[in-house]
């Protein structure tokens, strides 16, 4: 989604906003920009339409040595992708860069008259209310963003700065994340602390209703009730070489690589396989709170919302006297539910910022229930709005399309689910063996994704020929399948559907032709031969069938067969999953296509 970077300090503020934006490509964007001030004022604007790299086309014939500035990755929301709608939006001597959406622009629109407005965006509108307010610099550039922002509706990351004043930004937030990085005689903005890493390990992250005036020595926050907010600095953790692609040739092959790493850090002092038990501090709940728990929310949007659905599963099978309902949360807040007494919601995001997710966050707490985020991203909104968490610690996840995030937000997920069921006395006897396989999944992860890589690749030209893709699966096998489709679709633009396989002669199974293949997912266990049983209709429809199996005996006529020699039966399918995750990738490379930032698609969904 768009990127806000700023910059204030004895540097040269262009080479910091365009090495910032680029650290901010990976969540999505269509037209970027930036503007900076010389001391006397003079601004120059530079934008473009397409890559950042057309921006540094126009910053070769306009470089400066300007010191402050602001810059801007945008994903059209009203108006196409074009220089005109990019950002930063000028609106007499101030120029704004907007991230989230002004709701009643329209109206506001009408009554700034004096204005000629340029683009189509939401954002001008924002700008041309703060000018309003400015009076070409006779009031404080705060006091006008304050006296804009009481009268939107919507949700705003914003950076402000005037020719007028050109020691100073000014940023604000309500529903789109800005942190501020402050550093020795500079300070720096972005929507995202990957773009402040390796400038300044320092940062604070605004809240909700807070505005900054940030210079290149301070930081003055305050709400927009003009009530003084003291400042609290917190450390980046991110490291350089967690943002960059160190060796691999897109950043999702190496987040697929690195999960035998990834997951270490998520089970990190929460598993003791000797005695078979598991711990959480983050959540907060104490033995008696786990042990009243009767229902179990679990709410995600993509592949958060698959990770829920698959953790469910799981969960349902070793903790006794509790329903377990994942929710797609763009549905779910909107929906007229009763949530039962005893209920905790799990509130699962990788970014932590995903617009639906946090609605869910507000709708559900409202209710008075407890609310524990299963996140990813450090000092996100989610992670500081619910009850409790549990950071799944994977470290960022560049790539649009989400892996290892996927496989630490299930095992976290179970995780909990297994400290409730000790709170619960369910027998140590029946929660060992779970507790021993991801105990010892880093280890299986990392030997299959080295046994099967090569295999997988061998693969991906016969089926990017296909136009279709059908993923089967059942019970943990089918969250898998779903997600497994959601890979291939969102990256290779395949369409590529999942089904239970007990679901085919409910309708799906007319679609077997030659234009599609489909992958069975059969793992070893009681259901595998009623899997198989399907698989064998599949088979006499003509089907085009890539098997992916950990049960020896598997002898079918199928097209392909990746063989898993696994040492974890119950997790299995989140170990097909990695081959999935390959096929998707491969596929991908094999057409051609951008891996890492798929069409239309952005890293975090910050607006509904
Ligand atoms: O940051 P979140 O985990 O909240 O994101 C949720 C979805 O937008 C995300 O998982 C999306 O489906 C991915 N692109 C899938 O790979």
């Amino acid at each position: 989604m768009c990127g806000i970077v700023g910059y204030v300090g004895d540097k040269n503020a262009q080479d910091f906003l365009i090495s910032g934006l680029k650290r901010l490509e990976y969540r999505g964007y269509d037209s970027a920009g930036i503007v900076t001030l010389a001391e006397d004022g003079v601004a120059t604007l530079l934008r473009a339409k397409g890559k950042i790299t057309n921006l540094e086309e126009k910053l070769a014939h306009a470089r400066r040595e300007d010191r402050i500035g602001i810059g801007h990755t945008r994903w059209a929301t009203h108006g196409e992708p074009s220089e005109t709608n990019a950002h930063p939006h000028q609106a007499g001597p101030i120029y704004l860069v907007h991230n989230g959406i002004i709701e009643n622009y329209k109206e506001l629109k009408q009554q700034l008259k004096e204005h000629e407005f340029k683009s189509e965006t939401d954002s001008e509108v924002l700008a041309a209310l703060i000018d309003s307010f400015y009076k070409d610099g006779a009031h404080p550039l705060v006091n006008a963003v304050v006296q804009a922002l009481k009268l939107v509706k919507g949700t705003y990351g914003i950076a402000v700065v005037s020719v007028k004043q050109p020691d100073e930004i000014v940023v604000a937030r309500s529903g789109s994340p800005l942190v501020i990085g402050v550093g020795h005689g500079e300070t720096m903005i972005a929507s995202d602390a990957s773009a402040l890493v390796g400038h300044t390990k320092q940062a604070i992250y605004l809240n909700d209703g807070e505005v900054a005036t940030v210079k290149s020595d301070s930081v003055e926050i305050k709400t927009l009730k003009a009530e003084p907010v003291s400042a609290k600095v917190e450390e980046i953790e991110t490291n350089l070489s967690a943002i960059q692609k160190g060796g691999y040739d897109h950043f999702l092959l190496k987040e697929i690589m690195e999960q035998p790493e990834s997951l270490i850090e998520t089970l990190r002092g929460r598993v003791n396989e000797r005695e078979g038990t598991v711990r959480l501090g983050g959540p907060g709940l104490s033995e008696a709170q786990l042990r009243k728990i009767k229902h179990l929310i679990i709410v995600g949007c993509g592949t958060a919302y698959h990770a829920g659905l698959l953790a469910s599963y799981y969960i349902e099978k070793f903790t006794p006297e509790i329903t377990i309902e994942p929710v797609v949360a763009s549905e779910y807040r909107y929906r007229q539910v009763y949530i039962p007494k005893d209920s905790v919601a799990l509130i699962v995001s990788q970014s932590g910022e995903t617009a639906d997710t946090l609605a869910c966050l507000r709708e559900i707490k409202k209710q008075g229930v407890t609310t524990i985020g299963i996140v990813n991203a450090i000092g996100s909104t989610i992670a500081r709005e619910v009850d409790g968490g549990t950071y799944v610690h994977v470290g960022p996840e560049i790539s649009v399309a989400s892996t290892k995030a996927f496989t630490s937000q299930v095992v976290a997920m179970v995780i909990f689910g297994l400290t409730i069921a000790q709170a619960k006395g369910v027998r140590t006897s029946i929660l060992r063996p779970y507790v021993k396989e991801i105990a010892h999944l880093p280890e299986t992860i990392r030997k299959t994704l080295e046994s099967v890589k090569d295999s997988v690749n061998g693969l991906a030209g016969k089926y990017a020929a296909y136009e279709h893709g059908i993923y089967l699966g059942r019970d943990t096998a089918y969250p898998t399948a779903m997600e497994g489709a959601l890979k291939l679709k969102e990256i290779s633009y395949v369409d590529a559907n999942a089904y239970a396989f007990g679901e085919l002669k409910h309708g799906p199974l007319a679609l077997i032709d030659d234009r599609f293949f489909e992958i069975a997912l059969l793992p070893k266990g009681e259901l595998y031969d009623k899997a198989i049983s399907n698989l064998q209709e599949v088979l006499a429809r003509g089907g085009h069938v890539l098997a992916i199996t950990n049960e020896e005996s598997f002898d079918l006529p199928v097209d392909d067969v990746i063989r898993l020699d696994v040492d974890a039966e119950l997790f299995a399918p989140l170990i097909m999953n990695l081959v999935l995750q390959l096929l998707a990738y491969y596929v991908t490379v094999a057409k051609g296509y951008d891996v890492d930032q798929p069409r239309n698609l952005a890293k975090s969904v910050t607006v509904e």
